[in-house]
């Protein structure tokens, strides 16, 4: 397996993961952003040409944003995401910013355990931001 950032090529694996995990996916056109804009950086974990998982992340000076993350379903429970955090979290003080933001749905107990095992710690909840279901927002000081 390898971990590396997005190319253009990836784009449709990653729309196809996108669509079958998030009931909200993110459009071949939000994910080419990525690679459009610089304040944007995309990675994943990749085997033999297949995409096992990605996340995207936004640095605005000392502050970075994870967009998303998601393995898909065969490769999870591997440490994937673990990975693609920690590189999302090396990249983001490189670039010199502070803490990491993230939202999460409250019923995502998979994610929430990810994201406080890495250090997160909740600081406000956002209302129906998933149409009836809140969102959990998650701060880490880098
Ligand atoms: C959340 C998600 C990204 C985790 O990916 P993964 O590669 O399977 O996770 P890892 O194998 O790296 O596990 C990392 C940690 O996540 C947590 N975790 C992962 N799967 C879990 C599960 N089924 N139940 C509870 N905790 C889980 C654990 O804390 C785990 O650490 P541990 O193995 O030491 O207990 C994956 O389940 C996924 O893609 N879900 C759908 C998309 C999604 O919800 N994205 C997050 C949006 S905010």
């Amino acid at each position: 397996m390898v971990l590396r950032l997005w190319e253009e090529k990836d784009i449709p694996q990653i729309a196809n993961i996108e669509a079958r995990t998030f009931p909200d996916p993110w459009s071949k056109k939000d994910l080419e952003n990525v690679l459009k804009f610089s304040f944007y950086r995309g990675f994943l974990v990749e085997d033999r040409g297949q995409v096992c998982g990605y996340g995207c992340m936004m640095v605005a000076c000392e502050t970075a944003e994870i967009a998303n993350i998601a393995v898909d379903l065969p490769y999870r429970g591997k440490g994937i995401a673990k990975a693609i955090l920690n590189e999302m979290h090396l990249f983001a003080k490189e670039l010199g910013a502070v803490e990491c933001l993230l939202e999460v749905r409250m019923s995502n107990a998979a994610a929430l355990r990810l994201y406080y095992q890495f250090g997160y710690e909740p600081y406000g909840v956002r209302k129906n931001y998933y149409g009836n279901e809140d969102a959990l927002l998650m701060k880490k000081i880098l």
